[in-house]
């Protein structure tokens, strides 16, 4: 099979080579993978971003896949050959709170990814996709839609009653304002250039603050819902943004802490999350159970991914050149 192995760190040292194709063991599931999706941790995969914790050389990168069975181990029950599906995030993480074993076992980082023809999964690692979702379309989920999910809905409960404020146009922000919106939550959203805003509008946002052009947003956001304040931030920005996420939640709001584009450590005026009584959420992706219920949630509301390119897997460096730029509205995704 074709695999794409980073050599060693760094985009420049991506190769699409010739690998022996898996084989089913026990328990397991052989997918032919059709898509993959990229997400900004890809980025900070190539760059050794995880540490001592992952794998720097013949790491096979990207976690979030879907495909088809091509063949199952024994003791299969789940699935059959033929069946289309998409890989979960943490393969060990079914439901429940998260768990220090599970956080352990990311694909494209700490392990082997799904930029490759053929892999290999453990049957709870997969869920079944519906015939109306495309294998690019299921790809943009594991990360992206699931971490959204868990925030927005999960965590937050957001429904009609709520103001939800999301930042830029990355996969998990979309997926954010689409959650929010579906279950009636009015959202505020900041973006860098006005064409994405007007996008996001369109979208259902129902406000658009450009963020380059006005410094103090937050305050913005507040005047928006009449001085109150947010009922909820989703947090994807981090360092750059916090203090005006804090300025704009209202009091008892939440801030759910996702991720961190603008940087990673942050000044914060405690006083102000403690009197505000702010609660501030730490997110780690989501279960299966999550990705389960966003699979529902997208059929049920008509949800569409936002997908911003398709490219062959040959071109993934140029992939992730594309995500590490920024100017990317929704997801980047590779066809294989
Ligand atoms: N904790 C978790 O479980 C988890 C899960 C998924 C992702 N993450 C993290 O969440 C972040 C977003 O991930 P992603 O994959 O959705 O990213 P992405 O698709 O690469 O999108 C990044 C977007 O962030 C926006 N942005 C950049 N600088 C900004 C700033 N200063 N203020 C506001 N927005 C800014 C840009 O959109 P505009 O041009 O529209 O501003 C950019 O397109 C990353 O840090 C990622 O590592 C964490």
């Amino acid at each position: 099979m074709k695999a794409m192995v980073m050599e060693s760190l760094g985009t420049e040292n991506l190769q699409l080579k010739d690998l022996p194709d898996p084989q089913p063991g026990p328990g397991q599931v052989l997918v032919r993978l059709r898509a993959a999706s990229l997400n900004f941790r890809d980025v900070l995969a190539l760059r050794g971003g995880y540490g001592s914790r992952q794998k720097t050389s013949g790491l096979i990168p990207l976690s979030d896949g879907a495909g088809e069975v091509v063949d199952v181990g024994t003791g299969v029950r789940r699935f059959k050959s033929g069946d289309r599906v998409v890989n979960t995030f943490f393969p060990g993480w079914l439901s429940g709170p998260p768990d220090e074993r599970f956080l352990q076992q990311d694909l494209g980082g700490m392990s082997d990814g799904v930029a490759c023809e053929l892999r290999v999964f453990s049957e709870d690692a997969l869920l079944p996709i519906p015939a109306s979702m495309s294998f690019v379309e299921a790809a943009t989920l594991p990360c992206a839609a699931v971490t959204a999910w868990n925030a927005v809905r999960a965590h937050a409960s957001v429904g009609p009653e709520h103001i939800v404020l999301t930042q830029g146009s990355g996969g998990v922000a979309l997926f954010a304002l689409q959650f929010a919106h579906a279950a009636g939550a009015r959202v505020i959203a900041i973006s860098s250039t006005a064409q994405k805003l007007e996008k996001m509008q369109a979208m259902g946002a129902q406000h658009g603050i450009n963020y380059r052009e006005d410094a103090e947003w937050g305050k913005t956001a507040r005047k928006l819902t009449s001085g109150q304040g947010v009922d909820l931030v989703v947090e994807t920005a981090g360092a750059g943004t916090l203090q005006q996420s804090i300025r704009a939640t209202r009091l008892g709001g939440m801030i759910t802490l996702i991720g961190m584009v603008s940087g990673a450590k942050a000044e914060v005026n405690l006083p102000i999350v403690s009197m505000g009584s702010l609660r501030i959420h730490g997110i780690a992706v989501g279960s299966r159970q999550h990705l389960e219920q966003v699979i529902a949630a997208c059929g049920t509301n008509g949800i569409r991914p936002v997908i911003d390119c398709v490219l062959p897997l040959a071109n993934l460096a140029e992939a992730v050149r594309f995500v590490e730029s920024g100017q990317q509205f929704g997801k980047v995704c590779v066809e294989i």
